[in-house]
């Protein structure tokens, strides 16, 4: 696959993983340890793709909603996650960046968030964007407050509020619109997964469940990307003349 074809930034919601307990008749704790499994493969083969950005649907704002001991479990997962990778990713030049509300978090997982988005902050590889208590309306509307804050200081007008001054008050900041998401285990909805970023994406939905999402699934994604024809409201052909 030529570099042009290939998205600069992919977005992935990672859905399935209590499904995939089900089927193999495991606590759903399990599908999502095997979720994480998936994920290591998928950003390693990112990194080596040059892929500039890969953003990952870890746990929505709306996920609190789950059991106790479901949220506990996840919560426990996210922290093991961050001790066990954060090495071989600040090794491999992968800048992590946290999309959502850390202040929401339990405080060790706050902590071993703002570690890793610290510790990484000067590599210059993948953006791996994790989105962790993340709401899309939810960023959509700080966003808004940002500039509402900045109009008010004198700071901004509000003629000053365009596209770049607006996603500089996402979480993305700075980094490219999705070019392609991919929700795996069938499911056809972006369940508020970065609403603004998403507007001119292409849409993938494999059947796979997320903890048996492997390479040659996110081969295959890619090819898919690459066959389709982005037009953003221009004509990529004529018959005109
Ligand atoms: C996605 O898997 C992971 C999280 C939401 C954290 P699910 O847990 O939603 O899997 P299903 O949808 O129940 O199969
Ligand atoms: C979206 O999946 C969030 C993550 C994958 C982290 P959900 O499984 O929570 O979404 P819904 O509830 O099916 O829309
Ligand atoms: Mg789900």
């Amino acid at each position: 696959m030529n570099d042009k074809a290939l998205p600069r930034h992919v977005a992935i919601i990672m859905d399935g993983n209590g499904r995939w307990a089900k089927q193999h008749m495991l606590k759903v704790a399990l599908g999502h340890r095997a979720g994480v499994e998936a994920l290591r493969a998928i950003i390693r083969e990112s990194s080596d793709l040059n892929i500039d950005t890969l953003s990952l649907f870890a746990f929505s704002t709306e996920n609190w909603r789950r059991s106790e001991t479901e949220v506990a479990a996840l919560m426990q997962l996210l922290l093991e996650y961050f001790m066990s990778e954060i090495d071989e990713l600040d090794e491999n030049n992968v800048r992590i960046r946290i999309l959502g509300e850390k202040d929401g978090l339990p405080a060790p997982q706050r902590r071993a968030l703002e570690a890793a988005e610290e510790r990484t902050k000067g590599n210059t590889g993948l953006n791996l964007c994790i989105a962790i208590n993340y709401g899309g309306r939810q960023e959509i509307i700080r966003a808004a407050r940002m500039l509402a804050q900045k109009a008010l200081s004198g700071e901004l007008s509000p003629e000053q509020i365009d596209e770049k001054a607006f996603s500089d008050c996402l979480y993305t900041a700075g980094l490219p619109d999705v070019d392609l998401l991919i929700r795996t285990s069938g499911e056809m909805r972006l369940s508020g997964f970065l609403l603004y970023q998403c507007a001119y994406a292409e849409f993938l939905f494999p059947e796979t469940l997320w903890p048996d999402f492997t390479l040659e699934d996110y081969h295959r994604a890619l090819e898919a990307y690459a066959a389709r024809d982005r037009r953003f409201g221009g004509r990529t052909w004529s018959n005109e003349s």
